[in-house]
């Protein structure tokens, strides 16, 4: 209760310090007022640009260790100019009933928002875990909504690509059937790196749908949509073509990096290249980040080392991935490395490191800066 009360007092002074006019400027690692004074809430989150507005939507977190479950929903703020934001309330709020998927005290994290313009809806995703499950769930929750700003309706949940194998899956993971039971994966402690050839986590589960934990949503140029999730019991990343609508997964999909543990990916397009971000797998503690890149999205990827250069970078500036957001198109696009800098102790605490990408050659580069100046 006292470490709760003055961290309140920190925020409201550090947010009058601040002022809570127009700032020119966010300070990575401090107070980010919103428009009425308080630092943003919205973790693990991801930005969508309608119009001129930008949107960016994420986890609610409440005091103390409580927080990092889902007490409340899914938060969204808008904002003109990527520094003034203004709070638009919880666009998808925590089911009072136990009964639901997500109900309160469930685990709702890293919640993304994409709009399908042949629906005229938006669409929600999130990594779903129900309630008193830990995180054995590893479920994907879907909600909707004919408005950015909710409130989104909750449709359902699922494990994506059930009764699927992914296009790169080997004879080794399709012998499922009759494959020794002990040479299977059934649980328990994995193992880092994996030994592929005893766990075969991905037939294990070709029936009942693929896991997802980490996970991201990226809408390509096409308008094609793509799910990308940690998988595998977290072992190895998953990209996932979602249906037109947006709303299910279509069968199609690729196996990256088995037994590398990305966690956090974070994709965008460059010059017709597709790179992602992602972070090691380590909880809520920090650890270096990695990137990546490929010519197409369900092609071959392949590693281009740590992003983050400088003091702190074998750490991702005490931050993790959770999006890459695009400013401008083409030559002049730009792009802003998002991360949540966490404080589990205290989940409402957590801060923000938004951090311009710059490129030497073809691999992303990452260096500190103390503020986020926006659009400029
Ligand atoms: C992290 C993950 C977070 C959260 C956390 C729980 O690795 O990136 O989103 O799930 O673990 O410990």
């Amino acid at each position: 209760m006292k470490k709760s009360m003055k961290t309140q007092f920190l925020l409201l002074v550090a947010a009058l310090a601040v002022g809570c006019g127009a700032p020119k400027e966010l300070p990575n690692g401090g107070i980010w007022p919103d428009d009425s004074g308080v630092h943003v809430n919205a973790h693990g989150g991801g930005i969508l640009k309608q119009g001129d507005t930008y949107y960016w939507y994420g986890q609610f977190m409440i005091e103390g260790e409580l927080g990092n479950t889902a007490q409340v929903g899914v938060s969204c703020y808008s904002s003109k100019d990527l520094l003034n934001w203004k709070n638009e309330g919880i666009a998808l709020a925590v089911s009072e009933d136990p009964g639901s998927d997500i109900a309160k005290g469930s685990i709702i994290e890293r919640p993304k928002v994409i709009y399908n313009a042949r629906t005229g809806k938006y669409v929600m995703w999130f990594h779903l875990e129900l309630l008193g499950n830990g995180y054995k769930s590893a479920r994907c929750g879907i909600a909707v909504s004919d408005t950015p700003t909710g409130p989104f309706t909750y449709l359902r949940s699922m494990r994506p690509n059930a009764g699927h194998y992914a296009l790169n899956a080997t004879p080794y993971h399709k012998r499922n059937d009759n494959y020794p039971p002990a040479q299977r994966f059934t649980g328990g402690v994995l193992p880092s790196p994996i030994d592929q050839g005893n766990m075969n986590i991905h037939g294990r589960d070709m029936a009942g749908g693929q896991m997802s934990r980490d996970m991201n949503l990226f809408v390509d140029t096409d308008g094609s949509a793509y799910l990308i999730h940690a998988s595998e019991e977290n072992s190895t990343l998953h990209i996932s073509r979602l249906t037109d609508d947006y709303l299910d997964t279509d069968s199609l999909y690729v196996r990256l990096f088995p037994g590398r543990f990305h966690e956090a990916p974070a994709m965008f397009k460059r010059g017709g290249k597709y790179y992602m971000i992602t972070s090691d797998c380590t909880g809520w503690a920090p650890n270096a980040a990695r990137s990546m890149c490929a010519d197409e999205i369900l092609g071959e990827w392949r590693e281009l080392g740590n992003p983050c250069v400088g003091e702190d970078a074998d750490l991702t500036f005490h931050g993790q991935s959770t999006y890459v957001l695009q400013v401008g198109e083409g030559d002049a696009a730009r792009y802003i490395f998002m991360a949540d800098r966490w404080t589990p102790e205290n989940a409402i605490d957590g801060r923000y490191l938004w951090l311009p990408i710059s490129f030497e050659g073809e691999r992303p580069v990452i260096r500190w800066q103390d503020t986020f100046c926006g659009l400029k």
